[in-house]
């Protein structure tokens, strides 16, 4: 589903120039649930931006379905972003003063589906992830496990077939952060949805199909080419 070639990313020039990537190459298989490992520093963020077309700054080329991300147009690649791939952060950049419900149907303004109704739609997903009593919280009285199921809800608000998840369990507990894999699990084994996971926690990776990982900007293993 996902093919890097030969991806190289510079921030900087001259002296102060870092290479936060050095030619990775990478496939990720449709249906594929991947974690990317390394230390801090070695490129996780940026090939998951890379990956899922927020950024364009890079030589070398990244495909996703067969498309060459570079070669869209900016509405292609906005919808690229918007509809074919749901985002999961750390942070789960909620809005506070909105509720679950409304935390998700934000995601509706990104859709082009005329005539549907967010806020069912958003009810749909929360159920998804086992919010169903919590539609009318606002993140101010959510767990940090339950806010990133909303966070969850939201990116699959556009029916996304790819979820790029960058240390989405960083600010939860063990447990939690358990729960959090599970859940992602099943929306690759249940859903059908290919699933790369930016993460320190590798024990609870224990169903992982492909670990990628990085060192200094370089894929040391798990590259599948
Ligand atoms: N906007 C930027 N400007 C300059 N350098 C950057 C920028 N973003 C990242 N870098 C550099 O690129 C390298 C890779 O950064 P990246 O954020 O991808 O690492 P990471 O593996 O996600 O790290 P962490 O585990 O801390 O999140 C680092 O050396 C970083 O300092
Ligand atoms: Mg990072």
């Amino acid at each position: 589903m996902i093919q890097l070639e030969d991806i190289t990313r510079v921030y900087g020039k001259g002296d102060s120039a870092a290479f936060a990537l050095r030619s990775v190459s990478l496939r990720v298989g449709a249906g594929a649930f991947v974690r990317i490992a390394g230390t801090s520093g070695s490129g996780k963020t940026t090939l998951l931006n890379v990956m899922g077309g927020l950024d364009s700054g890079y030589t070398g080329s990244a495909a996703v379905d067969k498309r060459d991300l570079k070669s869209m147009s900016d509405r292609e690649l906005s919808r690229f972003r918007n509809r074919t791939v749901g985002f999961v952060f750390q942070h789960f950049h909620l809005l506070d003063h909105l509720d679950a419900r409304q935390n998700v149907s934000v995601a509706s303004f990104f859709s082009e589906e005329d005539g549907s109704d967010p806020a069912a739609r958003a009810e749909e997903v929360l159920v998804r992830v086992g919010l169903e009593s919590k539609l009318s919280r606002r993140p101010g009285e959510l767990s940090g496990g339950q806010k990133q199921r909303v966070a969850i809800a939201r990116a699959l608000f556009n029916r996304p077939r790819l979820i790029l998840a960058d240390e989405p369990t960083g600010n939860l507990d063990t447990r939690t952060s358990g729960q959090i894999i599970e859940l992602l699990e099943s929306l690759n084994r249940d859903d059908g949805l290919t699933v790369v996971v930016v993460t320190h926690e590798a024990p609870l990776f224990r169903n992982a199909t492909q670990t990628v990982r990085l060192e200094d900007g370089r894929i040391v293993a798990g590259g599948g080419t």
